[in-house]
């Protein structure tokens, strides 16, 4: 049913490369994008749920206010393609909203839990014409011959653009101009700078669920890759970067020790951490120039009353 443009051995071959070369660098890391296996994607959605965790329900309540102003922005008969759509939440708040929908196009790496939510789509909307894609976002993808060259809006939501530094994301973003076209729109969900206390919790959440999710990407190294992590002997950490104006997470070694990865050694000293993820905070001003160096037009902010999160429409015309 998925359309596997990443073929599922050829994804095996980019995470082994990917945690191999990012093991051998001076700050050890490893891409948050393979952080989504199936248990990696069921931890991101009990994430979604702590009370630490404001982004999700204050991007949630956001779309549910302004769903009648993104469905305008997107038109009638739109293709709506979702990057890193996980369990599609988000599209179900918006889909209502919708002016009869042409074509749902989620799209996400994680190619086990997208044919999960792909499932549920079509039985919860059986007339809606849903067609996944399995691809990594950060590298080119045309998009498939079948899904319509007609209006198309790109919907990208749950603050995933702040994983990508502001070249990756300048990237994507014009990436999106190509899949969409030269009348295509987009809805890009942003978190916001704000206290660090409140950042940090919602990144080191009380009852352990964003360590056991940051914890699973050694598990998964020693499940795909033959890796042999103790996985006790790490520990998760959560911290600001200022300079990158980034939330970090990092997996510290509890102690000296020597770990291998498909067939290779890797020293850790003790304190030393494998970086694994970036999440960026922007204000409105500096997304609305990365968005506007990558060819969008901002349109629309539609944000919460004390500015936590911004829902961006974007348009390729004006
Ligand atoms: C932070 S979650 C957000 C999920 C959902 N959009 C939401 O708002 O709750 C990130 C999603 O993007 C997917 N993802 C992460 N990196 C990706 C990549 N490079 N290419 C495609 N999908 C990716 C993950 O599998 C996951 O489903």
């Amino acid at each position: 049913m998925l359309d596997a443009i990443e073929s599922l051995p050829r994804q095996r071959e980019a995470f082994r490369a990917d945690v191999l070369t990012g093991l051998s660098q001076p700050q050890k890391t490893i891409p948050c994008r393979w952080f989504y296996d199936r248990r990696g994607s069921e931890l991101f959605e009990e994430i979604t749920g702590l009370d630490e965790y404001y982004p999700t329900r204050t991007e949630t309540a956001i779309l549910r206010r302004h769903a009648g102003d993104m469905a305008a922005l997107c038109g009638d008969g739109v293709v709506l393609l979702e990057y890193g759509a996980g369990a599609g939440i988000k599209f179900e708040i918006l889909v209502d909203a919708l002016r009869a929908p042409r074509m749902y196009v989620p799209i996400d790496i994680a190619a086990d839990f997208l044919d999960q939510t792909v499932a549920r789509i079509r039985q919860r909307f059986p007339l809606l014409v849903t067609r996944p894609i399995v691809a990594d976002f950060t590298t080119g993808f045309d998009m498939p011959a079948d899904i319509p060259a007609g209006r198309r809006a790109a919907f990208f939501p749950g603050s995933t653009i702040g994983n990508l530094d502001r070249a990756e994301a300048a990237a994507l973003l014009r990436r999106m101009c190509g899949h969409v076209g030269r009348q295509g729109k987009a809805i890009i969900g942003v978190d916001l700078r704000k206290d660090i206390r409140t950042l940090i919790a919602a990144y080191d959440d009380g009852d352990g669920v964003t360590a056991a999710f940051n914890l699973n990407l050694l598990a998964r190294v020693n499940r795909e890759l033959e890796g042999n992590f103790a996985v006790e002997c790490f520990a998760h950490e959560a911290r600001w970067n200022e300079r990158e104006s980034a939330i970090e997470m990092h997996l510290v070694s509890r102690k000296r020790q020597v770990v291998s990865v498909a067939g290779r050694s890797f020293a850790f000293a003790e304190g030393e951490t494998i970086h694994t993820e970036s999440s960026r905070k922007y204000d409105i001003r500096g997304f609305t120039e990365v968005a506007r160096h990558a060819g969008w037009c901002v349109v629309a902010v539609w944000s919460d009353p004390a500015d936590r999160f911004a829902v961006f429409g974007l348009d390729r015309e004006t």
